[in-house]
């Protein structure tokens, strides 16, 4: 009897871990503390759940996601949760660039490179935008997030394993027409007190712009006690730009002074303390933000953002490597909520979370006026890393 029991369980174990084959098979990785736990599939090096503690000492997953991680390679949505973006987060103009960066419209020639559009009137279509205040091309068309097939809806394969970390490995050979191939490492890593670390790495092997991000939505409630946005988190961005953007949300150069508008978050606002502000900010129709805030202090690898709900009483503080952060409000989604949210009946919708995107300058390789440098190459390695760390405010 005690065989045949041991048996079954035995059996169980190994479906559950066979029912979601490469690249959707799942590890958790977990603090020694219990304070943090943290699972991933291999598709896109993407988490798919957070716990942390909240205000009471019980456990919420913090981060939006499917039940069935296979629609991150078919959801038709494509709202990117959580997974490693590149090889260039973010939109870049056109679909078009070239090396060294000038200014468009290029002429064709051996340094100009086209990347499939999916934004506007691309193909692949995730329509954050489907109008925005003035369009500057007619064609409306920019590639977001790497193209159709970017790293987020790429198989990386596992590569190491710890019960505090794992290391996921993408080889991307000149896909979506950049040039040249970029090996990647994104190792994830949760240690006591309540800290998750991301870091990625990437080599190429010949000269290609790299700006990669981690597309996390928040939302510090997990839809618990009435909640079902993020309007009455606080958020704290120590940066005193935005970057201006045209119609199609291209960079057009300029910088805005974030005083005295909705973006100023210096001092710690509710997100939603500005909102009447917030029409059409994000683009036509849209309300709330979706912009990129340039650090004041990038040097430091200090904690550039935090965010903190009074309800859970969770709060999270980013510190990263890099020079700016997109915030977004998840304005267009709609994409029904994981049962640990109240779906699948209720749908994740406009303002049910908050993505936190640290990243480069966007469109920097459209904008050689800013000076800022994103291609890499054999001896010149990218590095991004993030640090969350997580407490409780009473
Ligand atoms: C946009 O890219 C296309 C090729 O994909 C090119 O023909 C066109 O001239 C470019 N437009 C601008 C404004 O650079
Ligand atoms: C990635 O895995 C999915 C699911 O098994 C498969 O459909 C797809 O073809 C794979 N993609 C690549 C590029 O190998
Ligand atoms: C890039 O990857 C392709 C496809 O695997 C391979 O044929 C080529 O040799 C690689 N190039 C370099 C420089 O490693
Ligand atoms: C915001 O706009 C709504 C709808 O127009 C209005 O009812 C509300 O009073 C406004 N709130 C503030 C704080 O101005
Ligand atoms: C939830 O989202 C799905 C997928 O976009 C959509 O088909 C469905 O109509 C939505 N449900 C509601 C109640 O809006």
């Amino acid at each position: 009897m005690l065989s045949k029991t041991l048996f079954a369980f035995g059996a169980c174990a190994f479906l559950g871990v066979s029912a979601t084959p490469w690249p959707f098979d799942l590890t958790t990785i977990s603090a020694p503390d219990g304070s943090i736990t943290a699972k991933f599939v291999s598709f896109g090096a993407t988490m798919t759940e957070l716990w942390v503690k909240d205000k009471n000492g019980k456990l919420r997953d913090i981060i939006l996601g499917y039940d069935d991680n296979s629609l991150l390679l078919t959801d038709p949505a494509h709202p990117v949760f959580n997974p490693i973006v590149g090889r260039y987060a973010n939109r870049i103009k056109n679909g078009t660039f070239s090396i060294p960066i000038t200014k468009l419209p290029q002429p064709d020639g051996p340094n100009v490179y086209h990347i499939p559009t999916n934004d506007h009137n691309g193909e692949a279509s995730f329509f954050r935008y489907p109008v925005r205040r003035i369009s500057n091309l007619k064609s409306h068309q920019d590639t977001l997030h790497g193209g159709i097939y970017g790293w987020d809806r790429r198989n990386w394969t596992l590569v190491l394993r710890t019960p505090t970390s794992v290391t996921y490995k993408h080889v991307d050979t000149a896909d979506e027409g950049f040039p040249g191939n970029v090996t990647a490492f994104a190792t994830h890593t949760v240690s006591n007190g309540g800290v998750l670390n991301t870091v990625v790495r990437a080599t190429a092997t010949e000269k290609t712009p790299i700006m990669l991000t981690q597309h996390i939505y928040w939302n510090l409630d997990a839809f618990q006690d009435g909640s079902s946005d993020i309007l009455s988190h606080h958020l704290l961005v120590d940066a005193s730009r935005v970057i201006d953007v045209d119609g199609d949300a291209i960079p057009t150069g300029e910088f805005i002074d974030v005083g005295g508008t909705p973006f100023d978050f210096r001092q710690e606002q509710k997100i939603g303390s500005r909102w009447n502000d917030t029409i059409n900010l994000c683009g036509g129709g849209c309300q709330g933000y979706d912009s990129c805030w340039v650090y004041d202090h990038p040097e430091n690898n200090r904690f550039g953002t935090s965010l903190w709900s009074d309800l859970s009483g969770i709060r999270v503080d980013i510190a990263t490597n890099q020079p700016a952060v997109q915030v977004y409000t998840s304005f267009w989604m709609n994409t029904p909520r994981k049962v640990v949210h109240g779906g699948p009946s209720l749908n994740y919708t406009k303002w049910s979370a908050v993505a936190i995107e640290q990243e480069g300058y966007i469109d920097a390789i459209n904008t050689p006026e800013w000076n800022v440098d994103q291609i890499y190459y054999p001896g010149k390695d990218f590095e991004w890393s993030s640090t969350y760390k997580f407490s409780v405010v009473k």
